[in-house]
């Protein structure tokens, strides 16, 4: 386990790829090394031939006889491999080193005498000659010079053992020194890693330390723990809305439950049944309109909720959430009026924005005392439209106008009525935001409250008649 966890880091990775380009570097520098001083060996052993050469015009003499021999004071022990050809082949002098170690085609070179400097490698050792013509005394003759490519073959021999031998050493502490490097490079990951390895759904408001936010780890805590922080408030999120959700659905649940344990207690007539499974219903009707609610909620909280792009007359749909309400004012003897003000077009999903109205105006009708009067007016200005929904009943508490438009907040006189989810506001200000547009609370007072929607002007659609003009 560990083994394979080595074998899959990035520290091991690094230290190949670190160890391959060293490979790579020090296998070119070598052969560069090698390739210099093999051609300074090379040459220098030409530059020696070449002084040599010089060696007879200094040291030989013409003797009377026409013969060729040095002076007196040089000592043939110690004379370079030299011999000297008339300019008819015939060999007039050589020293005791060149008598004793022939050079195979040296007479065939001598003959040529083109000042060449010429490898024979076929000898033992190998040896390079320099044939050419030149003069002793007033005489012109062919001096051959010739020396031993063995010396420069072994140096080469031993700087390439060298080269070959260092290079396995280099390659292994360029590896353990890049494996030292990269471990040290990527302790901070580990230990970044062990410190999330401990952040649990349970211990979501831990972070990860930021040593320095500026460098690459510092950036990938700090990424980290934005998203930690995200993950937190929406499990926080859920977790607020699971415990309100169980706790309003237990509520008709209770009632249904009570209700139906208490019309089985004793014998009752069919009038009195029928009460008790009419309020069973009712509190079922309850239920399901709540169940209704949270599946919306759900939905605004699902990222892909679907829109629609309706061309909608917003006339039109003001008018149909008048009429579909207006039974509900009239039970309670309020007037509904709309106010139409202008009659926009405007391009977003009609049902959404239905339910938002729809919302309001429930609200409108609920909240206020019988005979009260609820407007719903429609107005257009330079930012967008206005949907307002104004009413003259309580009002909101200046304190609690913060609090309406969050998830089950009800104020709470009329959660005793128990009458209401306390889902409406907020379901009203998702469905108005997911359109592009805002839901606020602009009056309340003691004698009422309007809700305004604004959507914005970007979201209008001509209408039919400007298209044709
Ligand atoms: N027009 C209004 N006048 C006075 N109070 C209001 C008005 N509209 C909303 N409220 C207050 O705001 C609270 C939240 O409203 P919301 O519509 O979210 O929930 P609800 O009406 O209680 O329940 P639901 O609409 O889910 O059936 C209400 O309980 C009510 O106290
Ligand atoms: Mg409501």
């Amino acid at each position: 386990m560990i083994r394979s966890r080595l074998l899959k880091s990035v520290r091991l990775h690094l230290t190949l790829w670190y160890t391959a380009a060293m490979v790579v570097v020090l296998a070119l520098y070598a052969s560069a090394v090698f390739a210099f001083v093999r051609s300074s060996v090379s040459s220098g052993l030409d530059a020696r031939l070449r002084s040599e050469f010089q060696w007879p015009s200094e040291m030989l003499d013409k003797l009377p006889d026409g013969s060729i021999a040095p002076y007196d004071e040089v000592d043939n022990s110690s004379s370079p491999w030299l011999q000297v050809y008339s300019l008819d082949g015939a060999l007039l002098y050589q020293t005791m080193l060149a008598r004793l170690t022939p050079v195979p085609q040296g007479e065939a070179l001598a003959a040529k005498a083109d000042g060449q400097i010429v490898s024979i490698p076929d000898a033992t050792p190998p040896v390079r000659v320099l044939s050419g013509q030149s003069r002793i005394g007033d005489q012109p003759v062919v001096i051959q010079v010739a020396r031993s490519e063995g010396p420069m073959y072994q140096e080469l021999t031993d700087l390439l053992l060298v080269l070959l031998l260092g290079l396995p050493l280099g390659v292994i502490a360029a590896g353990l020194g890049g494996f030292v490097l990269a471990r040290r490079a990527l302790a901070p990951v580990d230990r970044m890693a062990e410190h999330a390895r401990l952040i649990t759904a349970e211990r979501l408001q831990d972070r990860l330390p930021v040593h320095n936010p500026d460098d690459e780890l510092g950036r990938l805590a700090t990424v980290f723990n934005d998203t930690l922080t995200r993950l937190e408030s929406s499990f926080e999120r859920m977790r607020r809305f699971t415990l309100d959700a169980s706790h309003e659905l237990r509520t008709p649940l209770t009632a249904i439950r009570t209700v139906g344990e208490v019309g089985l207690r004793g014998r009752r007539d069919e009038i009195a049944y029928r009460e008790i499974i009419g309020s069973m219903l009712e509190e079922a009707d309850r239920l399901s309109q709540l169940v209704d609610r949270l599946l919306t909620l759900s939905r605004a909280d699902s990222p892909q909720s679907n829109l629609s792009a309706d061309n909608v007359d917003l006339c039109e749909l003001v008018r149909d959430v008048a009429a579909q309400l207006g039974v509900l004012a009239e039970e309670k003897q309020q007037t509904l009026t709309i106010e139409l003000g202008a009659a926009p077009r405007w391009t977003g999903d009609e049902l959404v924005l239905r339910q938002a109205v729809l919302n309001l105006v429930d609200n409108a009708i609920k909240y206020t005392p019988a005979g009260g009067h609820i407007t719903v007016s429609l107005t257009e200005t330079s930012a967008g439209v206005n949907i307002d929904v104004s009413d003259n009943g309580p009002g909101i508490p200046a304190e609690l106008q913060s609090l309406i438009f969050d998830r089950f907040y009800r104020v709470d006189e009329s959660r005793t009525s128990r009458n209401g989810t306390g889902l409406g506001l907020s379901i009203a200000k998702w469905a108005v935001e997911v359109n592009g547009g805002q839901l606020t609370l602009e009056k309340t007072n003691g004698v009422g409250s309007t809700f305004r929607i604004t959507l914005p002007q970007e979201s209008l659609a001509p209408s039919p008649v400007a298209s044709f003009q």
